[in-house]
């Protein structure tokens, strides 16, 4: 493309915004806050309301303005920014150091030597040298820099060197590092460099590549084939800064149920009541937590959404109040293509009120998924949402709990939709060129609509495709990955940049969802998928079995383990995403996300942490006995021995097949709850504190799990402090905030390697046990001060 747009011939500013004359086009550059900068010119016509950034979001920013001979300099008061000739846009410090800055340079892609042809003629593919970009950024490559983000993609954490491309694809071969692109669009990219961080979102939906050195290591560059140039800029320094940055443009994952944070059991498919209640009392009887079954496509009357087979799931109501009785969940599958079938009641209604893509032609576009012949709902017309929402009562008023959303990239057996599908767009119509990335987005807003205002709950919502944005109305899993050691591998990384790119309910099909799982595979996947906020077994058709039960009583044994551990450490979890509601920080965490300058972890592929408290080391590979576990700044505790590390050192754990190897960092207070087969067994009002001594503060919420009541102010919270005083250990417990009806009446203490000589609650000795190095110790939950005494 050629970006010359010419000389800076005048400017002005309107509020935060300065509209910028060049010889050949206006561009403008905003200041969203004084960190958050916009970078717009109308490259591809109108401005349309963005799909990713649905609030008003702006703040008010005093801008200084200043022109000199070539360029236009412009202050917040914690950046500037140089805007040159042909609309070069650098990003400084406001003492001018620089953070980011346009490439000047001319393109250069390295020298591919001998005959692409030939090479495909074997079957090989070629890469392609240059794109046909409409909409092009190139950046410099400045020094040590890496790169993060960009949502769900194969390969390892640091994305420099490599290229992605932003167009939502099911394509089911097995997942490689050389894939650019998946199931998922989120074009946020996250630079990490000494001393610095920053973000850039690249606001625009057609299909868009991100290219980082793989074209030449000097520059990385963004671009689509169409639209506008439409970016935002994020500044840090800190990597939490810029990751508050993204939330507060695109917005933030809700806090879900609680029951959606526990087991979840899946398969293509459980295809009767029969089999599902096999399946569900195995659970109950093997004392093997699980709060969920998944109801995948079998389910329908032949693939019909919103019918279920009246034979197979007969009673459908009364099934599923069964499952109720059990402690169970249902989740059913909703895919978005509709049975193209007159008197098919969906098929009809969306028809008749002109609730589906229509081809140039005006016609209904027609392909083909499980149901034979289906149309498309277009979900960016809110009309056609808020009815398709409302469809879910068919299943809400059957006792349902939530909803799987699949397909929606959208996938079609007959091939891709053609770029020219017209998509209402409500009152902005477009063509599928531009909304084809955001389809499952705006198919996951419809669905947390419509469980919304049906349920009065906190939607619980699975989806395969997204946008940027996605967040707020949906967990993601990674799609149809395989039982390979290659995927479980690839998951912490995958599941770490979505984390980055602010989809923090995210998990992978655990066990792998093609190819057979085996004992080995399944035990190291379940010891990963405890940490993953979306903890859900899922496998496909004519695969063997991948229940827990499924591989033998050794493994039985380890995930049954694992599972509980999940259960106990549920209240951690619940606080974690309560806060990423708050804060936009996610669960899962590379380690430099707490530990920013420590560049050890800028490329840990294979470790991360849980919130700021817990790091995991998983093992990844089949066989491993033994691996290095590197540990940041700070002491650390050995979860299942206790031993004590320092930090700062890489160390050797052994690694046996039970063992996943979990440091607990001293000073934290994890609450823990007692174990229990699903959600809401027990009332849970003895909440574990699970305690590494040292210093440090943690702040537990508490709510009823369910309902949006907490927005109201129903929710209490604790703080509890510990601190080291001599041979000391003091504990401060104090309910900072009370609006839920509902209190604990008891903490039980777990104070791990300490050896107690005496303990005092409120200054008077209480009794305690001492328990393989832990002290333990029940106290009323009214109890301000704990002094542990050590012998
Ligand atoms: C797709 C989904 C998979 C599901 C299957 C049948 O392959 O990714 O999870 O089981 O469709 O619905």
């Amino acid at each position: 493309m050629n970006n010359l747009y010419g000389k800076i011939i005048g400017y002005h500013v309107e509020k935060n915004k300065v509209v910028i004359d060049y010889e050949q086009i206006s561009a403008i550059v905003e200041a969203i806050t004084p960190e958050i900068i916009n970078v717009f010119l109308p490259l591809g016509g109108e401005r349309k309301p963005s799909h990713a950034i649905e609030e008003e979001k702006r703040v008010a920013v005093e801008l200084a303005v200043e022109k000199d001979a070539e360029d236009l300099l412009i202050a917040t008061d914690q950046l500037q920014i140089k805007v040159g000739t042909n609309f070069k846009v650098d990003f400084y410090t406001k003492d001018g150091q620089v953070i980011c800055r346009d490439y000047r340079g001319e393109r250069a892609p390295f020298v591919r030597r001998g005959s692409a042809h030939l090479m495909e003629e074997e079957g090989h593919k070629a890469i392609e040298t240059i794109q046909g970009n409409r909409v092009e950024v190139l950046k410099e490559i400045i020094g040590d820099e890496y790169f993060y983000g960009l949502g769900e993609n194969t390969g390892h954490l640091n994305k420099r060197g490599y290229q992605y491309q932003m167009w939502n694809t099911d394509d089911p071969s097995p997942h490689v590092e050389s894939y650019e692109k998946l199931y998922k669009s989120i074009p946020f990219l996250l630079t990490l460099r000494k001393n610095m961080a920053y973000g850039l979102f690249f606001d625009n939906s057609y299909h868009s590549y991100f290219n980082l050195g793989k074209e030449n290591e000097r520059y990385l560059y963004y671009g689509a084939k169409d639209g506008n140039l439409n970016y935002y800029f994020i500044y840090g320094p800190t990597v939490k800064q810029v990751l508050a940055g993204y939330a507060y443009l695109t917005g933030t994952t809700p806090l879900p149920q609680r029951w959606a944070l526990g087991y979840q059991q899946s398969r293509h498919s459980y295809d009767s009541w029969q089999r599902v209640m096999e399946v569900a009392k195995t659970f109950r009887a093997k004392q093997i937590p699980c709060d969920v079954i998944h109801l995948d496509i079998e389910y329908m009357d032949d693939y019909r959404v919103f019918t279920w087979n009246q034979e197979r799931f007969a009673d459908f109501e009364a099934g599923v109040a069964k499952l109720k009785e059990m402690g169970f969940k249902v989740v059913t599958i909703i895919d978005p293509g509709v049975k193209k079938e007159k008197g098919y009641f969906v098929y009809d209604e969306g028809l008749e009120q002109g609730f589906y893509l229509l081809d140039k032609d005006g016609i209904p576009y027609v392909n083909r998924v499980w149901p034979g012949d289906v149309v498309y709902p277009d979900f960016s017309n809110s009309k056609a949402r808020r009815w398709w929402g409302g469809k879910h009562r068919r299943l809400t008023e059957q006792g349902v709990a939530g909803i799987w959303n699949d397909m929606n990239e959208p996938a079609g057996f007959d091939g891709p939709i053609p770029d020219d599908v017209v998509f209402a767009n409500d009152g902005y119509p477009s063509v599928h060129a531009e909304m084809h990335n955001v389809y499952g987005h705006l198919m996951s807003k419809a669905t947390y609509e419509g469980l919304s205002a049906l349920t009065g709950k906190r939607p619980f919502v699975i989806t395969r495709a997204c946008f940027a944005g996605t967040q707020k109305y949906s967990s993601v899993w990674t799609g149809d990955n395989c039982s390979h050691w290659e995927h479980l591998r690839m998951a912490v990384p995958m599941l770490l940049n979505l984390s980055l790119s602010g989809l923090s309910f995210c998990g992978t099909d655990v066990g792998g969802f093609s190819y057979d799982c085996n004992g080995e595979l399944m035990a190291r996947w379940i010891q990963l998928g405890i940490f993953s906020p979306l903890f859900r077994n899922h496998s496909n058709m004519h695969t063997r079995d991948q229940e827990p039960w499924a591989f033998g009583a050794e493994v039985e044994a380890i995930c049954r383990k694992y599972i509980n551990l999940r259960y106990q450490l549920l209240p951690y979890l619940y606080d974690l995403m309560w806060q990423g509601e708050k804060n936009g920080l996610p669960v899962l965490r590379p380690l430099f996300l707490d530990y920013q300058d420590d560049a050890e972890t800028y490329e840990l592929n294979d470790q991360f942490m849980v919130g700021a408290h817990l790091l995991v080391a998983p093992v990844l590979q089949q066989g491993q006995r033994r691996r290095v576990v590197y540990l940041p700044a700070g002491e650390w505790f050995d979860y299942w021995t206790g031993e004590k590390y320092r930090g700062e050192q890489p160390i050797i754990r052994e690694t046996p097949l039970a063992v996943c190897p979990i440091y607990m960092k001293a000073g934290s207070i994890i609450p823990n709850y007692q174990a229990q087969n699903y959600v809401g067994e027990k009332d849970q009002s003895d909440l574990i504190l699970d305690v590494y001594p040292g210093e440090g503060c943690y702040t537990h919420y508490q709510d009823d799990g369910e309902t949006f009541k907490y927005r109201d102010g129903e929710f209490n919270l604790y703080r509890f402090m510990q601190r080291l005083a001599g041979d000391k250990l003091l504990l401060e417990l104090e309910k900072t905030t009370a609006g839920y009806e509902r209190s604990y009446e008891n903490f039980m203490l777990k104070i791990n390697g300490m050896e107690a000589a005496a303990v005092r609650a409120d200054g008077k000795e209480i009794t305690f046990s001492q328990d393989n190095g832990r002290v333990l110790v029940k106290i009323p939950a009214a109890t301000k001060l704990v002094e542990v005494i050590e012998k």
